[in-house]
């Protein structure tokens, strides 16, 4: 692992969400200072949703919004109006409730039935907002990561062909045991970030976070593990409850 993960235990949920609302409150701060705008790519899944809220609610008046720009490290095939778009999940429980502009949100185009072309659509948006030229990767100030209990991050699930993506930003991923395609920021990008938090909470992930922090099983298997950012720092948000197997005793 080439950046050295800080991992940090939080007694309870509440507690790792309002550790997870210091941190994007920091980074959002210092990015507007440095280069006078914060960019940053949600998760989705369920874990989240408590932290969007806490940033909705108690951290709103914290967040620089008018520098904020929000982007997706995963979406589902899905138009942003299914139960289980990502993007919906994050509208109803902060941005329709924050002073962010239209403007500033680049959601997956997931209503696109063809997912490859949606992909390659929202890599050309990412590579257009960044400035990108060939070859270059967009440094994100934060990726929010969640992890699911077969160890998978953003949509790279264990044995899909996304795992040996090198050049592409944005892919379609077909996941077997969904039958589906998942849109995902691929491995380069995630490693390309200033910093990538994840933010695992439960029991049921105890055994893959015991995998992916202290196993050696290969990334393949857990891709969770393959998130290393090169130049950027790495951080682990976990709850007592999903760091209840660490030897660590963390
Ligand atoms: C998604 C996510 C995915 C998620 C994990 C954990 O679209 O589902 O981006 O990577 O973070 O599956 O999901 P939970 O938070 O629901 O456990």
């Amino acid at each position: 692992m080439s950046s050295v993960a800080e991992i940090r235990t939080l007694t309870t949920p509440q507690e790792l969400f309002e550790a997870a609302a210091e941190v994007v409150v920091r980074t959002a701060n210092a990015a507007v200072e440095q280069s006078g705008r914060f960019t940053i790519a949600l998760s989705g899944g369920s874990t989240p949703k408590s932290l969007f809220h806490l940033l909705a609610t108690n951290a709103r008046t914290s967040l620089p919004w008018d520098r904020t720009f929000f982007f997706w490290g995963d979406e589902r095939h899905v138009p942003p109006t299914d139960p289980e778009s990502n993007y919906r999940m994050a509208d109803e429980a902060m941005l329709s409730k924050i002073p962010v502009a239209a403007a500033n949100v680049f959601r997956v185009p997931a209503e696109n039935p063809d997912a490859g072309a949606a992909a390659e659509a929202y890599e050309q948006m990412l590579r257009k907002f960044f400035a990108l030229s060939p070859g270059q990767m967009p440094r994100f100030d934060l990726i929010l990561l969640g992890m699911g209990p077969d160890g998978h991050t953003a949509s790279l699930f264990p044995g899909t062909a996304a795992l040996a993506e090198k050049s592409r930003l944005v892919v379609a991923n077909w996941v077997e045991k969904f039958k589906t395609h998942r849109i995902t920021f691929t491995l380069p990008v995630l490693n390309a970030a200033g910093c990538v938090a994840f933010l695992v909470s439960g029991t049921d992930k105890a055994p893959a976070l015991k995998a992916v922090l202290e196993g050696d099983a290969p990334g393949e298997q857990y891709p969770s593990k393959l998130v290393e950012p090169t130049e950027g720092k790495l951080l682990w948000l976990v709850d007592r409850a999903a760091a209840s197997e660490l030897s660590s005793g963390n």
